[in-house]
């Protein structure tokens, strides 16, 4: 996929300039998902800044962005009852289990964000999968330098993303649901092996 530049927001600051981020961020719409819009347009930059998550800028050849991705890392707790025993062997290498609970806690990357550009002038040149593929050449990348082998994400329950998570290119699984506190939202949590 070298038609595309997958670029961290801080190096892209460095090289370009403050202004050039906040403008490809600004200039970032997706009107499928507002909040997603609206963490381009205010957060991405604080966040990136404060080491809260990073946010990786996808860019065609001529400078285009036609999607982001946010990335950080957080432990999750995994039911072992809802994981087939090939899945628990595999959690066991990054997990611990605690037997009174019957959970794992593992410490895992997290998806925090991702999408397309749906901004009129790019024409939505990337797909979903090419996306997740990119993804997980920086995760890769991260596992080869400090381990690691689970990735999550939350998902609001709406079917065709689900789909795309579930039975897509890289098959996530369900391990929960939460529910946000200030607009009480249900999201799915799905995860993944390496
Ligand atoms: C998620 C995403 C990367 C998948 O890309 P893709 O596999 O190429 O699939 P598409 O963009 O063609 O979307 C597939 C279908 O899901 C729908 N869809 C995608 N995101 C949606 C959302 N947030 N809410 C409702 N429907 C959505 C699309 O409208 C499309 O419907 P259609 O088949 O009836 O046209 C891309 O749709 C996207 O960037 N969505 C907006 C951001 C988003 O929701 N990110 C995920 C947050 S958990």
């Amino acid at each position: 996929m070298d038609r595309f530049n997958v670029v961290n927001l801080l190096d892209f600051i460095d090289v370009e300039g403050l202004e050039s981020a906040s403008k490809l961020l600004s200039d970032f719409s997706c009107p499928l998902n507002k909040e997603i819009e609206n963490f381009a347009h205010k957060n991405a930059l604080e966040f990136a800044n404060r080491k809260i998550s990073m946010t990786y800028l996808v860019l065609t050849e001529s400078g285009d962005m036609v999607g982001f991705f946010s990335l950080t890392h957080k432990a999750i707790q995994v039911k072992r009852d809802i994981l087939s025993s090939t899945s628990r062997r595999r959690m066991e290498r990054y997990a611990n289990l605690d037997e009174s609970t019957g959970c794992y806690t593992v410490s895992a990357f997290l998806i925090a964000q991702l999408s397309k550009n749906f901004t009129s002038f790019n024409n939505l040149q990337i797909t979903g999968d090419e996306l997740m593929e990119l993804i997980f050449d920086v995760l890769g990348d991260l596992q080869r330098r400090i381990g690691g082998g689970v990735t999550f994400l939350e998902c609001e329950e709406k079917p065709q993303l689900l789909k795309f998570y579930r039975h897509g290119k890289f098959s996530f699984m369900d391990f929960a649901t939460r529910y946000s506190e200030r607009e009480n939202t249900k999201y799915i949590q799905l995860l993944r092996f390496f």
